[in-house]
């Protein structure tokens, strides 16, 4: 019996992943760029080989549709394995909008390969990840992270590859959670919806390679406004799309349009401070760390609570022998 702990950070999107192309492989039809965000974290550790199949999350066992999709991710690992435990805590909080499932499936890949004594490659560990969860396969590194659509019917070239690490650029992001409560509909049946229903989902594929190398580009040149710009360009595009789907899907709140506003009244004041948001109501906002308390204090009254995170590092996994 051998056990692994692994840690992930979560990260968030600059430039959005939202539809897919293959839905069994999860292949996106989109590329996009992710900045890793520390200090929190998922840690998770697998023991392969204990006497039945047991799921912990947070401090409790769990059963249900999470239990069965963390378990189907160990099949995916390795189809004839034994039962495994798997216990898996978050040290940031729920429902602050970022997504745990990037974390937590970056966590999980690397544990279980690890404790499966697994020898893989970095870019394959990626290719399991996003089968867990399309954006956990830019959280096995830090810092800036791309994450290429891929061009091969079996997704074998659709993986994460680091652009820059943590210490290449001293950037934040400031999330403000303005509204708590569980998700509406998720990101899998928002992006199916979308991409079925919205007249403007042909543009979102039209243009978002192009953000993507924009992007890239400003990162590799420390440019915020560039990367700023873009990032808010991906962001309200894929809104659009959600907000032109058929039921429309809008995960704003009355405080998303309160902190974005607030936001943009910042930006006139010469501060350079650009907001995105996910599939959910909570601004987060990047800036240059400099900039980060400013940010905060503008964003604070429209919040229930506002955390400034930086960039984190690289997955990390250890090996014990029980
Ligand atoms: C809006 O990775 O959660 O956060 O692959 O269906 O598990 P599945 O989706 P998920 O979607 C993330 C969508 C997003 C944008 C992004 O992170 O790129």
């Amino acid at each position: 019996m051998i056990s692994a702990t692994a840690f992930a950070h979560p990260n968030i999107a600059l430039v959005k992943y939202w539809g897919k192309r293959d839905l069994r492989l999860n292949l996106p039809s989109v590329s996009s760029l992710s900045l890793t965000l520390g200090p929190w974290r998922t840690q998770t550790r697998v023991t392969w080989g204990s006497y039945e199949d047991r799921v912990s999350l947070d401090g409790s066992w769990i059963e249900g549709s999470a239990a069965v999709k963390v378990l189907a991710h160990l099949d995916r690992i390795d189809p004839r394995r034994p039962p495994c435990t798997v216990v898996s805590d978050n040290d940031f909080p729920t429902g602050a909008g970022l997504a745990s499932s990037a974390s937590g499936f970056a966590a999980l890949t690397l544990a279980a390969c690890a404790a499966a004594q697994q020898d893989r490659s970095i870019d394959e560990l990626s290719i399991l990840a996003r089968q867990g969860s399309g954006s956990a396969c830019r959280s096995l590194w830090g810092g800036f992270v791309q994450w290429n659509r891929g061009q091969r019917p079996d997704g074998t070239d659709s993986h994460g590859a680091p652009i820059a690490d943590q210490d290449h650029w001293d950037v934040s992001m400031v999330v403000a959670v303005v509204h708590d409560g569980p998700k509406s509909v998720g990101s899998t049946e928002g992006m199916l919806r979308t991409a079925q229903t919205s007249p403007l989902y042909q543009t979102w594929l039209d243009t978002a390679e192009a953000n993507v190398h924009t992007a890239h580009e400003a990162v590799l040149k420390r440019d915020i406004q560039a990367l700023g710009e873009v990032m808010e360009s991906s962001t309200f595009k894929m809104h659009a799309t959600m907000h032109t789907a058929s039921p429309p899907l809008i995960y704003w709140q009355p405080g998303t349009v309160a902190a974005i506003q607030a936001v943009f009244e910042l930006r006139k004041r010469g501060v350079g401070a650009w907001v995105t948001m996910d599939a959910g109501p909570q601004v987060k906002v990047l800036c240059l760390s400099k900039d980060a308390d400013d940010v905060q204090r503008i964003l604070q009254p429209h919040a229930q609570r506002v955390e400034v995170l930086r960039a984190g590092g690289p997955a990390t996994v250890r090996v014990h022998a029980d």
